[in-house]
């Protein structure tokens, strides 16, 4: 099977430490949460020019649901509020919006902005910009072993989503937190201590530029052509 890697990179981030650079500077942790939209659009603007096509963000873990209600309901507030605002800049500049995980337990409101928002969009050539919102990659992969039955790896693939190059997590926490576990099987990670409000398309840059230094193998040995195929 050829690797399902997108033309142009896929990178994927854990966008980690909101709340901890809110905390640092006697904030309440939504103020985190709301400069870290800013460096969502940051990231976003800066994709296309470094080579990245695909680009996967992690808004909502299906783990989310854990903190406060407060919490829960201004991330969706902020989750919508993206959608709408920048809808029309997506289609202005080409991205492609969507939304991967489950709806069936988002509020109908932010289900619509998600539909709203994916149609808008559709054909969006210079980037692919998916939103991980009630996202778990084991229930991801658990749907997909249901309508994949006997069907082989590549069928899988095409469920999940294109394989990751380039995973990146800031704040300093060096977990997967159950992000893209099957899409992630070759992927480069990059830990950066950077807390997300403040990663910037400087930050995005030096991490595509540390892929580049690595020489991705998959199995083979340095050298050879090493392009995954199975
Ligand atoms: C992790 O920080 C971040 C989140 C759980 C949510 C990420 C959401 C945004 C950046 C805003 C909305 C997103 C989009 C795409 C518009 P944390 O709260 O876990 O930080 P902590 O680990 O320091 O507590």
């Amino acid at each position: 099977m050829e690797s399902q890697t997108a033309p142009g990179l896929h990178v994927a981030i854990i966008m980690d430490g909101n709340g901890r650079w809110a905390n640092q500077r006697g904030l309440p942790r939504l103020a985190g949460h709301r400069v870290g939209v800013e460096a969502v659009r940051h990231t976003v603007e800066a994709a296309p020019g470094l080579g990245i096509k695909v680009l996967t963000l992690y808004a909502f873990s299906a783990d989310n649901w854990r903190r406060p209600p407060r919490e829960v309901s201004a991330l969706m507030r902020l989750l919508g509020h993206y959608l709408t605002q920048e809808t029309d800049r997506c289609i202005a500049t080409g991205v492609q919006l969507e939304a991967i995980g489950r709806r069936d337990r988002l509020p109908a409101s932010v289900v619509r902005m998600i539909e709203d928002a994916e149609r808008h969009t559709i054909g969006g050539g210079k980037l692919r910009l998916r939103l991980a919102i009630d996202y778990s990659a084991r229930h991801a992969i658990v749907e997909a072993a249901s309508r994949a039955q006997g069907q082989g790896a590549e069928a899988w693939s095409k469920l999940l989503g294109p394989d990751v190059d380039l995973l990146i997590r800031t704040s300093g926490e060096q977990r997967l937190s159950d992000f893209l576990l099957w899409e992630s099987a070759y992927a480069e990670i990059v830990f950066t201590s950077r807390m997300w409000p403040e990663f910037s398309a400087r930050d995005l840059a030096d991490a595509v530029a540390e892929f580049h230094r690595r020489d991705r193998r998959f199995g083979a040995i340095a050298g050879s052509n090493s392009r995954r195929t199975a």
